[in-house]
């Protein structure tokens, strides 16, 4: 009973959230709109409020398999990110999120996609729970995608920049890759950092968004919204 009622309550927040980012595009939508859709509870929440909205756009495009489910369970049309040549709007969940739009993301392992998706996207917007507004990075540790044959050399790679690397359990991504999870990393400089991670050989995609930072962040709570617009 316990478990139920924290569930409704957790998606009641996501609902608010969710609504804010689509309240948002529908002031703008268009026929041609392509709207990128992120992954996880939160962005599967937003799914359904477009599909119930009836909003006429173009169609979406998809950050993982796990989301194209979602897409085509609502009834809405999709096209392949491989297809994609723009996104007007991109919506996700994170996982951690300063208030300059720079956030940490990959809890659901489809990083590589989505930081694909939200640096197309002319507008990224991101909806979270306000516990994910944080004030320094790293309480989460870092997802970093790697190729499963450079495991050992990206794992000492990470150690000697002072991370403790951990492989999340039974965690194949869609590109057939690993995931390591990473406490311990100095996350003060993320911009830096996300780029030293990337040029690691054998790393495919870090979970820092600092290069294409989000554009509005939606926090939200039972009681309703904190919407920030960055520069
Ligand atoms: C997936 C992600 C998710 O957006 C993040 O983990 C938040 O998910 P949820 O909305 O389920 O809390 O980065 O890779």
């Amino acid at each position: 009973m316990e478990s139920f009622i924290s569930n409704t309550a957790d998606e009641c927040v996501r609902v608010k959230a969710a609504s804010a980012a689509l309240n948002h595009i529908t002031q703008t939508i268009t026929a041609e709109t392509v709207i990128g859709i992120g992954t996880g509870a939160t962005a599967e929440v937003f799914v359904q409020l477009l599909a119930q909205s009836g909003v006429e756009f173009a169609h979406c495009v998809s950050s993982s398999e796990r989301s194209s489910k979602a897409i085509q369970a609502a009834g809405l049309k999709e096209i392949a990110l491989a297809d994609c040549e723009r996104v007007d709007f991109y919506v996700d969940g994170i996982d951690e999120g300063l208030s300059n739009g720079i956030t940490i993301k990959g809890g659901g392992a489809a990083l590589g996609r989505e930081k694909v998706i939200a640096c197309m996207a002319e507008c990224f917007i991101t909806i979270s729970d306000e516990g994910r507004l944080v004030e320094f990075l790293g309480k989460f540790p870092l997802p970093i995608e790697i190729l499963p044959a450079a495991k050992t050399p990206v794992v000492l790679a990470l150690q000697a920049m002072g991370g403790k690397p951990v492989q999340r359990d039974g965690c194949t991504t869609d590109n057939g890759n690993i995931i390591l999870d990473v406490a311990g990393l100095d996350m003060s400089e993320p911009a830096e950092l996300e780029m030293r991670l990337n040029a690691i050989p054998g790393v495919v995609e870090n979970g820092i968004f600092a290069q294409c930072p989000a554009k509005h962040m939606a926090f939200s709570n039972h009681l309703g919204v904190r919407w920030l617009s960055l520069k």
